[in-house]
């Protein structure tokens, strides 16, 4: 059993998917240990993805993630991660396999629908950033 970290992006939030995404979740075994929707700031954001900060896009990154609604999951069920990820598809929707979240909904490389935790310790760290009661 593991768990991992969802969020689902702005776009996808702004597109009215957000129970089509969590849904896939669900039909693909992963059960929902907690969920909130939430309007990131930008010291979150800014924290959050602080691995990236040395790239180009941390800054573009940064304002997208904090320029709408997004809605934090944890989940949870075996290979959580791996799992995920694959529901999620490649970061870039064009580049991700037909029938993922990414190539469904996404937009570009950065509006592109969610984000899930890259590897276990990312996704302990990642779970308890949004939710210290769970961890
Ligand atoms: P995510 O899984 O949220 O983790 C980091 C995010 O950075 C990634 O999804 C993309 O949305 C975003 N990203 C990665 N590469 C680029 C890029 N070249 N330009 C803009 N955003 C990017």
């Amino acid at each position: 059993m593991e768990r991992t970290l969802s969020i689902i992006k702005p776009d996808a939030t702004a597109k009215n998917v957000i129970g089509q995404i969590l849904s896939r979740f669900e039909s693909a075994g992963l059960a929902i240990k907690g969920v909130r929707m939430m309007n990131m700031t930008s010291a979150q954001a800014k924290e959050f993805y602080a691995v990236h900060k040395e790239r180009p896009f941390y800054g573009e990154l940064c304002d997208y993630m904090t320029s709408g609604p997004v809605v934090v999951s944890v989940l949870e069920g075996t290979d959580a991660v791996a799992l995920n990820r694959k529901l999620m598809g490649a970061t870039n929707p064009k580049d991700a396999d037909k029938g993922t979240i990414r190539a469904d909904f996404g937009d570009s490389i950065g509006a592109n629908a969610v984000h899930g935790s890259d590897s276990l310790e990312n996704a302990k760290n990642e779970v308890k950033f949004f939710f210290p009661e769970l961890d």
